[in-house]
């Protein structure tokens, strides 16, 4: 099998960014809809609301285009979702046991939007927020760069958050995503893009013949609330074990308790990573039929993969079709869950005059 960039020459248009109004929030909101358009055929669409990836359209083998990331055509649908569909995440992607951490002696208790857990910030998240977005064009790339500042108190988080998302798509169909933050008192920080995949396309059927590769000799089993354990587990021997090429429907209704807790796969892989901060490959996703693929690599030190179980056909997506239950999956670049709480993971606190950073890219490919 050979992986390569999409075909250049069956590039519907030549690179640039178009941009449009997507009508406005429920608040009176204005928002807008941004285009990136690469020579790789490769186009993905952005609106300024949740930062929210509304639709990525990638070749297949014979350049045949499909829209590979779930989501809704308008914004009332982005207002009501409660999947995060293609949303940035934010301050917190991932669960905090009940909503509640220390830090530096005092105790901050956060929003519990999840059976009595914090997840992924909270009642109103980074991804309901409307941010701001300056196009950007830099040698051959497209691209944009979201602000949004999240205020001290915020769903419960100490400190005034400046966060700044830069979205870069690159002419062999990189979509690079740069996360930056600042703060004016310490708090946790998680970062993360919460795209859901259907390499198929979005509403052809589920993902459970989807192949996939993690970069990952360990996971973090979870408790009944999904809250990790703890435990850095190996996942020799289990149906986690994703080190060499393995279909996501093969193992996900194992006899295993830790998939009967989650209702299938829903849990944070340990990245095997020789820098702590070097950009490393964290997981390469295909469709065998379409030959459309992903490579994701990161500087985090997971990964999230999560295979829509809680997605129940009840809501409506792009084109009237409903999201059914794991008809797209996400692979969350992230630190790892309820870190605030487990001093032995890598630290999210990020303290005044310190700057967080992170990079995660996803490549559109194509396997024959
Ligand atoms: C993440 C979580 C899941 C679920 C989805 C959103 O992927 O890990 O448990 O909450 O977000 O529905």
């Amino acid at each position: 099998m050979t992986t390569r960039s999409p075909d250049p020459s069956r590039a519907a248009s030549p690179s640039g960014i178009r941009r449009e109004p997507f009508g406005s929030t429920a608040g009176g909101e204005a928002v807008e809809r941004f285009t990136l358009t690469s020579a790789s055929g490769v186009t993905i669409s952005v609106l300024s609301f949740g930062g929210v990836i509304q639709s990525i359209l990638v070749p297949d083998r014979t350049g045949a285009l499909a829209d590979v990331t779930l989501g809704y055509d308008t914004l009332p649908g982005y207002e009501k979702d409660k999947s995060y569909l293609g949303a940035l995440v934010g301050r917190y992607a991932n669960r905090i046991r009940a909503g509640r951490f220390s830090l530096d002696g005092r105790d901050y208790t956060l929003a519990q939007n999840a059976g009595g857990n914090h997840l992924h910030g909270g009642m109103r998240g980074f991804n309901k927020a409307v941010w701001s977005v300056e196009p950007l064009e830099d040698r051959g790339d497209v691209g944009l760069v979201l602000r949004h500042v999240s205020p001290d108190g915020d769903e419960g988080y100490p400190g005034t958050l400046r966060v700044q998302v830069t979205y870069r798509l690159t002419p062999i169909g990189e979509l690079a995503i740069d996360f930056s933050a600042t703060t004016d008192a310490a708090t946790p920080v998680n970062l993360t893009q919460h795209a859901y995949f259907n390499l198929a396309g979005s509403g052809s059927g589920d993902i459970l013949g989807h192949v996939l590769e993690l970069n990952a000799s360990r996971f973090t089993p979870v408790d009944a609330t999904l809250i990790p354990t703890g435990e850095l587990r190996s996942v020799r021997g289990t149906p986690f074990d994703f080190s060499t090429p393995e279909t996501v429907g093969a193992r996900i209704g194992a006899d295993d308790e830790q998939l009967r807790l989650a209702g299938g796969y829903d849990h944070n892989f340990v990245l095997d990573r020789a820098s702590a901060s070097e950009l490393a490959l964290a997981a390469r996703l295909s469709d065998p039929v379409s030959g459309r693929g992903i490579d994701i690599h990161t500087t985090e030190p997971g990964i999230q993969f999560y295979t829509g179980n809680f997605l129940d056909g009840t809501v409506m997506g792009k084109g009237g079709v409903p999201h059914r239950y794991r008809s797209g999956l996400a692979l969350e670049t992230q630190h790892f869950p309820n870190s605030p709480n487990e001093p032995a993971f890598p630290s999210t606190i990020l303290r005044p005059g310190a700057d967080h950073r992170s990079r995660t890219v996803y490549h559109f490919v194509v396997r024959d």
